[in-house]
């Protein structure tokens, strides 16, 4: 049986070029995002790659437990399975006396790291078939340093970091599971940072900097380098894993 990957957040920016590099593989591939992509289905067309875009807003409760029940009937046909948690929010940015929309927080949270638990436990307990399976969280180094104003990221991305931990310990050799950094891209993300007062984010010089400097990676490249770390050996040696201190 083909190798089978599940991926959130595909519309654009990280998510929309590791989705389009994964249509190339003539594997299948299941999105999970809010808009499906008539681009990514010619793709998997082209190259013969099964493709099942699944439209959910991974802040809705009932539109994520619909789109589980769309994924288990895929998991447990497949040997090999890789799930990729990409989708996240970076907003709410303010400084905690101003953290009061709790609408705005639950948000980051259900999207960051909730709907990362629900869809790994639904992956775990799916792929009964599976003698390979992965995960690899998108986390951040917001989740490993603090920086002002994001106390939401922040706090998301460092719950991700402990939860791929005691999931790890839950699995045993069952499973790989990684939180994993991927450094600083240059996707819409960043300019929805770089668009921040620096009342709310004191160290956006670092941003407009790192922007102008032409320090933050491409999509493409970070893309290229996530996937082939998921693919190698070495996926799973460190749980709390930074894609940058890979030789790939
Ligand atoms: N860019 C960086 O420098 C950087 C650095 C460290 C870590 N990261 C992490 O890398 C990952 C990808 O970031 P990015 O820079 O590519 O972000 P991005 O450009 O903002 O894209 C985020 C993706 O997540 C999706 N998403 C957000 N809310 C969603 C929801 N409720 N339901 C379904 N999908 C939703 C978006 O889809 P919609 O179009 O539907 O909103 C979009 O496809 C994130 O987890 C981020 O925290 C990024």
């Amino acid at each position: 049986m083909s190798q089978l990957t599940i991926l959130t957040g595909t519309t654009r920016g990280l998510g929309a070029v590791m989705a389009t590099q994964l249509a190339h593989n003539g594997d299948h591939l299941v999105t999970l995002s809010r808009v499906a992509s008539d681009a990514l289905a010619a793709t998997a067309k082209t190259h013969g790659t099964t493709l099942t875009q699944i439209n959910v807003d991974l802040g809705d409760t009932k539109a994520l437990e619909q789109a589980a029940a769309q994924l288990k009937p895929l998991l447990a046909k497949h040997t090999s399975v890789r799930f990729i948690h990409n989708a996240g929010v970076v907003t709410p940015i303010a400084q905690s006396q101003d953290l009061t929309d709790i609408a705005v927080i639950n948000q980051a949270f259900q999207v960051n790291i909730t709907s990362a638990i629900y869809l790994t436990a639904v992956v775990l307990a799916g792929a009964t078939q599976a003698s390979d399976l992965r995960v690899m969280l998108i986390s951040s180094g917001a989740g490993r340093n603090p920086s002002s104003g994001w106390g939401v990221y922040c706090a998301t991305k460092a719950a991700m970091d402990r939860y791929a931990e005691v999931a790890q310990m839950d699995q045993g050799k069952r499973a790989r599971i990684v939180s994993m950094a991927p450094g600083m891209i240059d996707t819409p993300m960043q300019e929805k940072i770089r668009a921040t007062s620096k009342n709310d984010l004191p160290s956006l010089d670092r941003f407009l900097d790192a922007h102008s400097q032409q320090k933050l990676a491409t999509p493409e490249g970070t893309a290229t380098r996530l996937l082939k770390v998921l693919a190698s050996e070495a996926f799973g040696g460190k749980t709390i894993d930074d894609v940058r201190e890979h030789n790939v």
